[in-house]
């Protein structure tokens, strides 16, 4: 890249700067191990930022994930801590505070998913769904209060679904809605401490978990309302989140950004 700066010696902190916009930066991704979440681990460690890779089983593909961050020359660490567990959750940003002392970027990217029409909805699986996507949620901001720092931001992975609905989603649907009104609260709270607090809603995108339902027919279903026509990447996903990170989202705040394909917001 040629810019009148560029006259400066090669590797000038402002190359770096411009090619890593997040060099320096601290950030957390709950449920990096896998699917969208790794994508967003690699995507914020290739633009510079130092990350923490949280998984609840996967130990292996945490550690491979960091592993392939820490190529781009950042600091990655995988941590286990289950984020609907508040004990482990305040061990987990127990660790970042003494390793890092404090957290630029939280990114609750953890959920489940499960698909049951209402009548086949046990109690148990309300709990469990509701508990991942939306007190993990609760408990990792609360948790992450104290270390974001003036210029931290927040960002919680919700779903194209949280607007639209869905059948044979409504506990899914319940538990990305409420994130949706959560993160709009938490960003009038959070406003005044110069903390922003989005929301990326992607649409449909294959992973461990839409795979179990992602035969032919339920992917023509999921697509066929999208302008675009088919269903997103997790890097496509990824890259909406640096961006919030970057200062040209310095102004965003309360907000859904919405990488979908141009699905349907009734
Ligand atoms: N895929 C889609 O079409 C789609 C669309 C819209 C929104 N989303 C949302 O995007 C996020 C990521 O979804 P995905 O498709 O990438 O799912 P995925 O491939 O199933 O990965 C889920 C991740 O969440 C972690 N996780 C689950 N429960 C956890 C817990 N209690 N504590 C800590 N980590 C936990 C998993 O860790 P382990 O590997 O250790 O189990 C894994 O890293 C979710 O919030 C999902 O609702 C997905």
């Amino acid at each position: 890249m040629s810019t009148p700066l560029s006259a400066g010696s090669a590797g000038a902190p402002w190359q770096i700067s411009t090619r890593q916009p997040l060099r320096g930066k601290i950030a957390l991704v709950t449920g990096g191990s896998r699917g969208i979440g790794r994508a967003i681990v690699l995507a914020l460690a290739a633009a510079g930022a130092d990350v923490v890779v949280n998984y609840r089983v996967s130990r292996e593909m945490a550690e491979a994930v960091a592993a392939c961050a820490a190529r781009d020359g950042v600091r990655a660490l995988p941590f286990q801590a289950d984020v609907t567990d508040e004990a482990a959750v305040q061990r987990l940003f127990a660790m970042v505070g003494e390793t890092f002392g404090r957290l630029d970027v939280l990114v609750n990217n953890a959920g489940v998913m499960t698909q049951f029409r209402l009548e086949e909805v046990t109690a148990a699986e309300w709990d469990r769904t509701i508990a991942t996507n939306l007190r993990g949620v609760f408990l990792c901001c609360r948790a992450a209060s104290a270390l974001l720092p003036r210029g931290g931001r927040v960002i919680n992975i919700a779903s194209q679904l949280a607007h639209a609905g869905a059948a044979e989603l409504t506990h899914y649907c319940a538990s990305k809605g409420a994130v949706l009104l959560f993160t709009r609260a938490l960003a009038r709270e959070w406003g005044p401490r110069g903390i922003t607090v989005n929301a990326v809603a992607p649409g449909p995108v294959l992973t461990d978990l839409t795979r179990p339902y992602a035969d032919e027919a339920w992917i023509a279903m999921k697509t066929a309302d999208l302008a675009l026509g088919r269903m997103g990447t997790p890097e496509e996903v990824a890259q909406t989140v640096v961006f919030l990170c970057t200062t040209a989202a310095a102004l965003y705040t309360g907000q859904s950004l919405n990488p979908n394909g141009g699905g349907a917001m009734m």
